[in-house]
């Protein structure tokens, strides 16, 4: 896919799904803003980045839940290419917890990175989107877990499901896409929020993927996913949830 010349924005890009697109845009030609916390992961993923077409990545490290720093990665990005093409809404995490455990500030916390922040930043890229006709590609869980301990987690994955659809309606009229791209369990850091040991990450994955009738998903197939839903090969595609869970998937 042609993406030469394309303006990125990829948040969560320091790590997993989101380092993963961010290489793989790079890779078609995209110029990419890359956005994330961890400066050192940020660096080594800019530096792979630059290494398709010798163009570095504008990198934004910033906690995305802090006051004005959705503004930051939309300005720096405008100042630096000048237009924005496509929004990947990537940041995320998840705890494991119930209505009992789960003080306000976990459920601000949840709520600010994995809903407020995409809605603030699709919001900030909409006049930049509409002069492209770009388009938004969300990131979320590929099913609502009714189960205890995922309260939080389905909630903000209905949540995201009805931003893509109605957000995607809102958006149309201008010309703008906004899809989802919705993994079963990708091999990442996610679980590092489960309070799973790293040296047992490998092991949990394995078994999780035994107890379910999914593979596991590496990071570069989603990626490729999210590649597809950004293209400009459908300008018809837009208010979709794409499913990457072996079949294990319902909402
Ligand atoms: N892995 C799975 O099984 C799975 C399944 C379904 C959906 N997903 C979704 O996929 C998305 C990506 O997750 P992943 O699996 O790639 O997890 P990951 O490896 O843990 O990556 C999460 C990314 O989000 C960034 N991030 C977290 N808090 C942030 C904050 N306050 N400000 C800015 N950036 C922040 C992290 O940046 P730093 O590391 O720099 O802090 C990191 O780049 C998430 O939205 C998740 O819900 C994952």
């Amino acid at each position: 896919m042609n993406l030469k010349g394309k303006v990125v924005i990829v948040t969560g890009a320091s790590s997993g799904i989101g380092a993963a697109t961010a290489k793989l845009f790079a890779s078609h030609g995209a110029l990419v803003t890359a956005v994330g916390r961890d400066e050192v992961r940020l660096k080594q993923v800019a530096d792979i980045c630059k290494t398709y077409h010798g163009i570095q990545p504008l990198c934004v490290r910033v906690d995305l839940t802090e006051d004005g720093s959705c503004e930051e990665v939309v300005n720096k990005t405008v100042e630096t290419y000048k237009k924005i093409d496509v929004l990947v809404n990537c940041a995320g995490k998840t705890i494991v917890s119930s209505l009992f455990e789960n003080s306000m500030d976990t459920f601000d916390d949840l709520v600010s990175l994995n809903l407020r922040v995409p809605y603030k930043l699709c919001q900030l890229c909409v006049p930049y989107l509409k002069l492209t006709k770009g388009n938004v590609v969300n990131v979320f869980g590929n099913k609502c877990v009714h189960r205890p301990g995922f309260l939080l987690s389905a909630i903000l994955c209905s949540a995201l499901q009805c931003f893509t659809v109605s957000g995607s309606r809102d958006l149309s009229c201008e010309g703008i896409r906004m899809n989802a791209v919705r993994p079963g369990l990708t091999r990442t850091h996610f679980l590092a929020n489960f309070n799973v040991d790293e040296d047992l990450m490998d092991l949990t994955y394995n078994e999780l993927a035994n107890t379910q009738p999914q593979v596991i998903n590496e990071p570069e197939d989603v990626a490729k996913m999210i590649l597809f839903l950004a293209g400009y090969e459908h300008p018809n595609l837009t208010g979709n949830n794409l499913f990457l869970g072996g079949g294990a998937t319902s909402c």
